[in-house]
């Protein structure tokens, strides 16, 4: 298939990468000319493991390329992904502007152009965002869809960090379409695609494809901060774990051990974005999220408890050296947007603290935010070295496998506060670390 993709953020150019990879000709298309000369030259924009190996490859096999050229990918494919952002302000709106742009540009290619094109949006929408572009394209530019334009919804459920293994046997492949030829060649396509891996493809319609994937999101968001609404009981009760409690709940089938995470809350990219856009789309039709609402809360509430711990651990933090470790929204990426580091540390130099960072990944992305107002630590000996405190705000494999001995040895105090429940409290306490964690009661 000759495919384009518009927009090379991370769901456009890894997607557009592993189509490539799996034999079709790829045009990538971005408005970001430096961006897109960078791709050309093999250079990925972003840290994803394993990610710019595969971009590479398919620059070498000539079967990838960027452009900045609307017109030159319309031309030379015959499906167009729309992989463009979708950002949420903070009360919610959905700024549907670049979606827009990029429609646009493309339905002025083909009715002049006396092409048949396909329009797949994998954009993520508040649901009837679909209904509202088939107006454009029947109304305001006369195509017929079926006939002169073919259009679906395919959202995209791939998580940062294992993007590749993600596109490769995705959970599920959701079509939301409603004309007869479109259904038919992506079908086809995904099925050849991920045919021999089994992977269920769900045929819809638009507005149950947008709600499959708001609804996605929101659910996972809620899972975790249900179970971070639950840490907060446990916290005060003697003995109670909520690691023990989850493991034990999430062995029911019913409610699955996964995304039961208890810490600091969550970030990125999409939960927190598309849980704000999900609960303004309620208040839109006259109707009031409880639920939604309310896992929002709690993750708006989650990354200052675990200052609060600090301070309890430290007392005044004013003056004190304050090691934070890792600052990605989560391991394996360098993204930090959203990411729960910011909050914390936000809060810390509100606090007078002497802020202290290691990240294995993000710290270009983090001196963005806070240029001179922290201090940048090149490994994790020297973020912990003399400091007052310590917590962890994002599990790095590297950050796991410390040692108590390490803490004691390096900081001032053995202060130690776990936002990840990385480590065994009984074996921290026991070596003499100050030790408190999310979701953990006295001991
Ligand atoms: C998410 C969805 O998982 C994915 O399907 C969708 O396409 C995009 O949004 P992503 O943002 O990459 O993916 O990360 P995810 O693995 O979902 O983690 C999101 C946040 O939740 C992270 O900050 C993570 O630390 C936090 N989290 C996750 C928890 O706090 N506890 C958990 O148990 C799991």
């Amino acid at each position: 298939m000759r495919i384009a993709v518009f927009g090379l953020g991370y769901v456009g150019l890894s997607t557009g990468i592993v189509f490539a990879t799996k034999g079709n000709q790829v045009i990538g298309v971005d408005i970001d000319e430096e961006r897109v000369k960078k791709i050309n030259q093999g250079i990925l924009p972003f840290y994803e493991p394993k990610l710019n190996d595969y971009l590479l490859n398919v620059l070498k096999r000539g079967n990838f390329y960027a452009t900045s050229n609307y017109e030159d990918a319309v031309r030379n494919t015959e499906i167009g992904y729309i992989c463009v952002p979708t950002p949420t302000d903070n009360e919610g709106n959905v700024n549907l502007i670049y979606l827009n742009q990029a429609i646009r540009r493309i339905l002025n290619l083909i009715v002049g152009g006396n092409k048949y094109y396909t329009i797949v949006i994998k954009s993520t929408m508040p649901p009837s965002t679909m209904s509202i572009i088939r107006k454009i394209i029947e109304g305001e530019y006369g195509l017929k869809i079926g006939d002169d334009v073919g259009l679906a919804h395919v959202p995209e459920f791939l998580r940062t960090g294992t993007t590749l293994s993600d596109l490769e046997a995705p959970s599920r492949v959701v079509i939301g379409v409603e004309d007869e030829k479109t259904r038919e060649l992506l079908y086809k396509f995904y099925k050849s695609l991920y045919g021999d891996k089994n992977v269920p493809i769900i045929l819809t319609n638009f507005v149950n494809a947008e709600f499959i994937k708001y609804t996605s999101n929101a659910f996972l968001s809620t899972k975790i901060s249900f179970i971070n609404e639950i840490a907060r009981l446990a916290e005060k009760l003697e003995g109670a774990d909520v690691k023990v409690i989850a493991k034990g709940i999430g062995l029911d089938p019913r409610i699955g051990e996964k995304f039961l995470g208890a810490g600091l809350g969550f970030g990125g990219s999409c939960l927190p974005k598309d849980l704000r856009g999900f609960v303004k789309t309620f208040e839109n039709y006259g109707e009031k999220s409880y639920v939604l609402a309310a896992a929002y809360k709690v993750n708006e509430e989650q990354p200052l408890r675990g200052v609060k711990m600090l301070k309890e651990l430290v007392g005044e933090l004013k003056g004190k050296k304050i090691a934070i470790l890792g600052a990605s929204f989560k391991p394996n990426t360098d993204d930090i947007r959203e990411a729960v580091s910011i909050e914390i540390i936000n809060e810390l130099i509100r606090e007078g603290a002497n802020v202290f960072v290691y990240d294995p990944k993000a710290l270009d992305n983090l001196k963005k935010v806070f240029g001179e107002k922290i201090n940048y630590c090149g490994n994790l000996e020297e973020v912990l070295r003399g400091a007052h405190g310590a917590i962890v705000v994002t599990e790095w494999e590297e950050i796991r496998r410390l040692k108590p001995e390490k803490f004691k040895e390096l900081m001032t105090q053995p202060n130690l506060v776990d936002g990840r429940r990385i480590y065994d409290p009984e074996e921290f306490m026991e070596k003499g670390i100050r030790f408190r964690a999310i979701g953990l009661g006295p001991r």
